[in-house]
């Protein structure tokens, strides 16, 4: 059965690759007026709107790693939370046109990703299962009654045809990385408010009952939602909530009325993926985070203006320095991240190095445990040099060379991929985690989405900028690194470098 499953993951991700001569199935056509819609709303519930302050905004990024007690759970608490991790951070504005963006990234701006609230003894919020409405900052109470337990519960769903609408066949991945963006997002916030943020072991259908996403009935007709994964919010002195809802209230409105096409592959290989993420370890190790920039810029401040360079200058040298910090970071304890996700490393970035102080240009890879070393270094092509880079990171030079050109080709032309500092491809150890368990491929996608999470993350602190790269043409990667099989793959691109801003661009307040 679980050899069945692995068959299907491996040959959707096969198809769902973009070639140099062939992008993946998608549409032809796209007609922009009928994009689905960005907000789901829950008729016939009762809303709560959220207080918008933010709880922690005097807590300095550098200050960010310190333990810190955890903070009340309370809708103001939480209301903070969720504008720092999955709220609105601005509109924008340009010829007409009018779009709002997020706290974390997403393929295309479609936000595919459903943030769920399950509460249980939180001062001014009655229990339930809430719908977090990011346009409104409110909570939608979907069910309640039956919960038992004393504290707070994130969940996330994915609907895939905000993506498959655009990006067609290859939409699964693209849902997964934003999942990994979201546990990042929300480990950052988190951190911020003194929780310690715990990846539940339930599997798919526990999650989708929890949720109410396998109601089938109340889904007639209006988009389904796939169910992701649930985070505890523990914080000392709670329990988990254990939700037997009781009552339900409320319909999911329709995102896209004429759907153009269909992608049943989709929801093949989200079936096949069905299963449980690996929980976090119990009492994670604790981490030594580095993270001393020099600078007192607010941490809520660089989460509230994270954003994706549409542009880059195509000159500013990175200081080695916030490269040193970027790669400190993805090591496991070098962020708030690896608190939630306590699985072992399997994704590892390989770094196209453009213009960087005091390194050549060239190809290097930072192997993120001690056994991808070796196996990196079988798979990877033999003339690789693997000339230590860096005294205290596990950074190789692989190649001295001008990688530019290459790395806007391989990302599908995209001149962000050689007009910035550097871009990271991240490789993952692919075949034998898919074979050990389907599901590995929706969480190899979350690691490499947190990844870049953290990437962005470091480099808007320190003044520069990150763009997450979905299309990419995998196959000539392989070939570039001189990877044949597919016990490594390649599964997401960044580029970090100076971002040059659009001033035709207008900006209005998230939450006016
Ligand atoms: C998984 C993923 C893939 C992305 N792929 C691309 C890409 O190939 N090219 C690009 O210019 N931007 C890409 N982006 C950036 C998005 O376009 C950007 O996040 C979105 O427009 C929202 O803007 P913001 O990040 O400034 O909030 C990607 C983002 C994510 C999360």
């Amino acid at each position: 059965m679980s050899a069945a499953r692995a068959a299907t993951v491996l040959a959707y991700h096969t198809r769902s690759k973009h070639a140099l001569d062939q992008y993946a199935a998608g549409p032809g056509t796209l007609d922009w007026d009928t994009q689905p819609a960005a907000f789901r709303d829950w008729t016939g519930t009762s809303q709560t709107p959220l207080p918008r302050d933010i709880s922690v905004a005097d807590i300095t990024w550098n200050a960010l790693p310190a333990a810190r007690a955890p903070m009340q759970f309370n809708a103001a608490n939480l209301g903070s939370l969720l504008r720092l991790c999955v709220g609105l951070t601005a509109w924008k504005e340009h010829a007409g046109a009018r779009w709002s963006l997020r706290a974390h990234p997403s393929s295309g701006n479609l936000h595919p990703t459903e943030t769920w609230l399950i509460a249980s003894g939180v001062t001014g919020l009655a229990d339930g299962l809430y719908h977090y409405h990011n346009l409104h900052h409110a909570l939608e109470r979907r069910a309640w009654g039956g919960a038992t337990g004393n504290g707070v519960c994130l969940g996330f769903s994915s609907i895939h045809w905000r993506e498959a609408w655009k990006y067609g066949e290859r939409a699964f991945r693209y849902c997964q990385l934003d999942m990994g963006h979201v546990l990042a997002a929300v480990s950052y916030a988190a951190a911020l408010h003194g929780w310690q943020p715990r990846l539940l072991n339930r599997d798919s259908a526990a999650v989708a009952h929890d949720l109410g996403l396998d109601r089938t009935d109340d889904f007639a007709g209006v988009e389904a939602e796939e169910a992701e994964v649930m985070v505890a919010l523990q914080a000392a002195a709670t329990s988990l909530p254990e939700p037997h809802w009781q009552q339900w209230a409320g319909k999911p409105s329709l995102l896209d009325a004429r759907p153009l096409y269909q992608w049943p592959v989709i929801e093949e290989v989200a079936a096949a993926t069905c299963g449980a993420p690996p929980a976090t370890a119990a009492a994670p190790a604790p981490a030594a985070i580095i993270n001393d920039d020099g600078t007192d810029i607010r941490a809520a401040q660089v989460l509230l203006k994270r954003r994706s360079a549409q542009a880059f200058d195509g000159q500013s040298v990175l200081p080695y320095a916030v490269l040193h910090r970027i790669l400190s970071a993805l090591l496991p304890g070098g962020s708030p991240v690896w608190k939630l996700w306590t699985h072992p490393a399997r994704v590892h970035p390989v770094l196209l190095v453009h213009r960087v102080a005091d390194i050549a240009p060239g190809v290097y890879v930072m192997p993120r445990s001690d056994t991808a070393r070796d196996s990196l270094q079988t798979a990877f092509r033999s003339s690789f040099s693997w000339q230590p880079a860096d005294t205290e990171l596990p950074l190789f030079q692989l190649v001295a060379a001008r990688a530019g050109k290459t790395a806007r080709t391989l990302s599908c032309h995209q001149d962000i991929a050689t007009q910035c500092a550097l871009t990271f491809i991240m490789v993952a150890e692919f075949a034998a985690p898919i074979a050990a368990d389907p599901a590995a491929y929706r969480h190899l996608h979350w690691e490499a989405g947190m990844l870049g999470h953290i990437i962005t993350l470091q480099a808007e602190a320190a003044g520069w900028r990150g763009t997450g790269i979905g299309c990419f043409f995998d196959d000539a990667v392989h070939e570039v690194l001189g990877i044949k099989s597919d016990a490594f793959q390649v599964i997401y691109h960044y580029a970090v470098g100076m971002a040059l801003d659009d001033p035709r661009i207008a900006t209005a307040p998230a939450y006016p």
